[in-house]
């Protein structure tokens, strides 16, 4: 038997490193669902075990409660008992083999089924890293929509109905206590306090106010003038043959970065294969180091992420041809489909899609130049939280099942447009699914981009 169990455990260390990397669970929901099922899996056997166990106890019990009357009779009158022989034979055969069955059944392991699962199970289990990002991702919500402990741990948040969430918080109360006393405690040494101020100082940039104000939908609003020229219509892809007969609705956003809307522009269909065509692939998300322009996991940047290629199926290169009509810009020197899944807490803290000067490599192995523009597609609604929100300039966008928003991040110069500098707030509450295209500059230089043409 603990052959067996060594040889199990020796084998499954072989194997399962090679088939199943570890992930940070905390980054998507995808993942976590899984774990969900393990652990109904986990209690099934452990319910297994606690009834194996009984019903040893219950036999030992009987063992007990037989030995128990048998000695008291015995004791009484020794002599008598041991006169009838059947008695004495009885006696050398518990003393000879019973004692030494029940002792085996007291030794008994019932636990190896448990046991077993468990060393399987532990594979996918989460590590401390991933403890610890999703104590951190607690903290930055707190931070980001101003929830003290007390609102976080009854639970009163901003959608009331999300009951899965709330059953989960205290839990979170507890971490969160714990969070605080670990940081509390690593104060000690003075060294360490100074690099936290430095940590703070670097951190606590103006745009973070401005960020989360507008991740709580606390944005500026704009004047009244301004909001008058914001319209919505139907839009035909500048007379795209594809759209003469059945344009689509588009909404401004904002007028400075032009920032639009389409609505009902990807279908529940379409969203279900992309989904499940990038669930298998999602993985940390990664972003461009400007120091190595090499590509790395980041803080500020937490979600999962695959690319699908037009090649591989039919609906994903269907939805890169309504880019094109829609963006009258040329989608064969544009990037994969980038499909993003973010769990609670994930977020992508402000940043440019474009390449700054500065950083003038960071798309050079493309060879199809910076990135002109960005489509993003939402393809869940988000319960609370989730917003991309552009600090620069006060606009906050909310997520929206089966809409896309378009911006163009150059200008018609090939420069930078600043304004653009966007962010993915926290999700609070839910799964936010987004999917975008980056569009690059080459092949647009004999195009008339249409989607913003009647912009000025
Ligand atoms: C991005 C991005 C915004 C969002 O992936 O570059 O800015 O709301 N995403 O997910
Ligand atoms: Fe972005």
């Amino acid at each position: 038997m603990a052959f067996n169990k060594i040889w199990y455990t020796v084998a499954l260390g072989l194997l399962l490193p090679f088939s199943y990397a570890h992930t940070d669970f905390f980054t998507s929901i995808g993942h976590m669902t899984d774990l969900i099922n393990t652990e109904k899996d986990l209690v099934v056997s452990l319910k297994d075990y606690i009834k194996a166990e009984e019903s040893k106890l219950e036999q030992i019990k009987k063992w007990a409660e037989k030995l128990d009357q048998l000695t008291d009779t015995a004791t009484k009158d020794p002599e008598g008992f041991l006169g009838h022989p059947v008695n004495a034979f009885k006696l050398m055969k518990r003393l000879n083999t019973e004692w030494g069955e029940l002792e085996s059944l007291v030794l008994k392991d019932m636990s190896d089924g448990f046991i077993s699962n468990m060393t399987i199970q532990r594979q996918f289990f989460p590590n401390d890293e991933d403890q610890t990002g999703a104590a951190k991702a607690l903290l930055r919500l707190q931070d980001t929509y101003n929830l003290d402990t007390d609102t976080l741990s009854r639970g009163n948040l901003p959608d009331p109905e999300h009951q899965r969430a709330n059953g989960n918080m205290k839990y979170f109360e507890y971490i969160m206590a714990k969070e605080k006393e670990a940081n509390k405690s690593s104060t000690d040494s003075e060294d360490q306090m100074e690099k936290e101020t430095e940590v703070k100082k670097k951190d606590y940039l103006p745009e973070r106010r401005k960020y989360e104000m507008l991740c709580r939908g606390e944005g500026l609003k704009m004047t009244p003038r301004r909001q008058k020229r914001l319209f919505c219509r139907y839009y035909d892809g500048n007379r795209n043959p594809r759209y003469i007969l059945g344009p689509v609705k588009q909404e401004d956003e904002w007028d400075k970065p032009r920032i639009v809307r389409f609505l009902d522009i990807i279908s529940d269909e379409e969203i279900e294969t992309v989904k499940e065509l990038a669930k298998p692939r999602l993985s940390r998300a990664t972003v461009h180091d400007p120091e190595t322009g090499k590509l790395t996991t980041a803080h500020y940047r937490v979600s999962k992420s695959a690319w699908l290629s037009g090649y591989e199926s039919p609906v994903v290169s269907r939805i890169n041809t309504r880019i094109q009509d829609l963006t009258g810009l040329d989608v064969s020197t544009a990037e994969e489909l980038q499909v993003a899944n973010y769990g609670v807490g994930g977020q992508y803290e402000p940043h440019f899609d474009f390449a700054r000067k500065d950083e003038p490599d960071a798309f050079k192995e493309l060879g199809t130049g910076n990135r002109i523009a960005t489509w993003l597609f939402y393809m869940s609604d988000v319960s609370a939280g989730g917003a991309t929100v552009f600090p620069e300039v006060g606009a906050s966008v909310w997520p929206k099942k089966g809409t896309a928003v378009f911006w163009y991040n150059l200008f018609p110069s090939g420069e930078g447009d600043y304004s653009t500098r966007h962010a993915a707030c926290p999700v609070l509450v839910g799964n936010k699914w987004v999917s975008n295209k980056w569009l690059h500059e080459r092949g647009q230089e004999f195009r008339r981009p249409c989607a913003l043409s009647e912009l000025e």
